[in-house]
């Protein structure tokens, strides 16, 4: 069977993206990185991509903070077509998509976000946990759809909040375990085991292949 394509969205240090290289390399992920697109030029991502020889590309987002502008969502999605992506995963990814890119890889995307989902979505989720007194927080994969940290909910880790923890602490805490589970998510989807059944994601047993994923 041919491995299956990732095409991997972040802004940032890019630490999820180095442990999905680093599954591939091993054999632990059977999967490839095949791009890297990130909407900051700077970003240490681009950098890990190149490192490993990975193709590794910027694009220009646009004027707002917070979402990509149309151009960008267009070459984003001109992007991940050439390198016929099977699965995108954002890692770090900083932007809010638009419906056009979430439509386009319908139950394709996969997010990773460092809390139990629908506890703590949106940013510096840490604080919100250590500020609310939290005794337990973790991290979660799942699809994208077109809410903020909404779509249906792949796997999840729990770590514990210990006390004199930091933000900082507790979010190595959860690194730790986001890199073990984004692994496991991506292959997951690609030994055609996640069912998606309205909100709720089945995981198949490791057999019963033939049902595959899809939307319905
Ligand atoms: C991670 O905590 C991830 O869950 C969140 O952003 C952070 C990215 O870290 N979405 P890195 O760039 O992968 O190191």
């Amino acid at each position: 069977m041919a491995r299956m394509r990732l095409g991997v969205l972040a802004s940032g240090r890019g630490s999820n993206l180095q442990a999905l290289i680093d599954s591939s390399r091993d054999g632990r992920m059977k999967a490839d990185v095949v791009v890297v697109i990130s909407d900051v030029e700077a970003a240490q991502a681009l950098a890990r991509a190149c490192d490993a020889g990975i193709d590794a590309r910027f694009v220009e987002p646009g004027p707002k903070r917070a979402y990509l502008s149309e151009e960008a969502e267009g070459a984003i999605i001109g992007l991940l077509d050439e390198f016929k992506v099977d699965l995108v995963c954002l890692a770090g990814f900083m932007r809010i998509l638009g419906p056009r890119l979430i439509r386009h890889f319908k139950w394709r995307l996969v997010n990773i976000h460092p809390s139990l989902l629908p506890a703590f979505p949106g940013l510096n989720v840490q604080r919100k946990a250590l500020e609310y007194g939290v005794k337990f927080s973790g991290c979660t994969v799942h699809f994208v759809d077109e809410g903020v940290d909404t779509g249906p909910i792949v796997i999840q880790a729990v770590v514990p909040v210990l006390e004199g923890d930091t933000e900082e602490k507790l979010a190595q805490r959860i690194l730790k375990e986001e890199h073990r589970i984004y692994t496991e998510a991506v292959n997951l989807f690609g030994e055609g085991r996640l069912k998606i059944d309205g909100r709720v994601v089945r995981v198949l047993p490791e057999r019963s292949r033939d049902a595959g994923s899809d939307g319905n």
